[in-house]
């Protein structure tokens, strides 16, 4: 009955909230990728990643959209059900589309949808003061939440375009008093988004929980990158923090484990990756 009882005496048991906890504490950096499809989750799993996320980003890289407004909580749901057919250890985390958590019984509604139809074992919202009460209620009812700040895409109309964060000192103060307000409410992992170093640094020593960054620098618990960006499949011109894997090996497998090797010996991100 209890399957995950069964497997903590395996080498590699599969992936939870506690596992990701326990490598905060020990200081092992947590390496995570986007995934939209079983194919490319299986791999990803199979070359030890610890987190997957399909993320709304599948509106830009799978949907062929500019932004990730058009996505919905039925493309996630699709592509969440999809990818946990492939994953056998990694911790499957599914983002909550645009306006698919305005207010908390909405958040509830769409986040038992994507748990229950989806196979999701955490939502991934992007979140600022506006979202605390939000994810309250989710915490509330024993979902796990991964709180996105920093560059939040979804508010890209609103903020005019996709830039760094928190480079204003207030702005700064104000993000990492966001983040411990976001774990007080229940938060299990936060997210940070395109920060300079010394916010991602900062965030991170605030909070117990892990934090996991894309462009915040290395002082952060964790990295997650678009997999199809370190892949080289994305076209054009791909964000500063991005690094191409394909580089030097000879399969998408080689790449997905040399970035598994480079995020937990620490020399992914590197100075070029990073913002100041
Ligand atoms: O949607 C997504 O893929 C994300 C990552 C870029 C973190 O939110």
């Amino acid at each position: 009955m209890y399957t995950q009882l069964e497997q903590r005496g395996m080498a590699d048991p599969p992936v939870n909230v506690s596992t990701l906890r326990e490598m905060k504490e020990k200081g092992e950096p947590i390496a995570c990728l986007t995934a939209y499809d079983a194919s490319f989750a299986a791999l990803i799993d199979n070359a030890g990643i610890d987190l997957v996320l399909v993320g709304d980003s599948l509106g830009m890289v799978i949907q062929g959209h500019d932004t990730t407004v058009p996505v919905t909580v039925a493309d996630i749901i699709y592509h969440t059900k999809i990818v946990s057919r492939g994953l056998r250890r990694a911790f499957l985390v599914a983002d909550m589309p645009f306006m698919s958590y305005s207010d908390p019984a909405q958040a509830l509604q769409n986040a038992v949808q994507m748990m229950q139809e989806g196979g999701a074992m955490m939502i991934k919202l992007e979140g600022g003061e506006g979202q605390i009460d939000i994810v309250g209620q989710l915490a509330r009812h024993d979902i796990p939440v991964c709180a996105h700040i920093g560059l939040r895409p979804q508010s890209v109309h609103k903020i005019g375009g996709f830039r760094v964060q928190g480079r204003e000192p207030e702005q700064a103060r104000q993000m990492i008093d966001t983040a411990k307000r976001l774990q007080d409410a229940g938060a299990d992992i936060v997210l940070l988004e395109c920060v300079p170093n010394e916010v991602g640094a900062a965030v991170r020593n605030k909070l117990h929980v892990p934090v996991i960054g894309i462009g915040a620098g290395p002082h952060v618990d964790g990295q997650i990158l678009v997999l199809y960006d370190i892949l080289d499949i994305t076209q054009g011109k791909t964000p500063k923090f991005v690094r191409s894997f394909m580089a030097g090996n000879d399969s998408p497998l080689a790449a997905v484990q040399d970035y598994v090797r480079s995020v937990k010996s620490h020399s992914y991100p590197q100075p070029e990756h990073c913002f100041s």
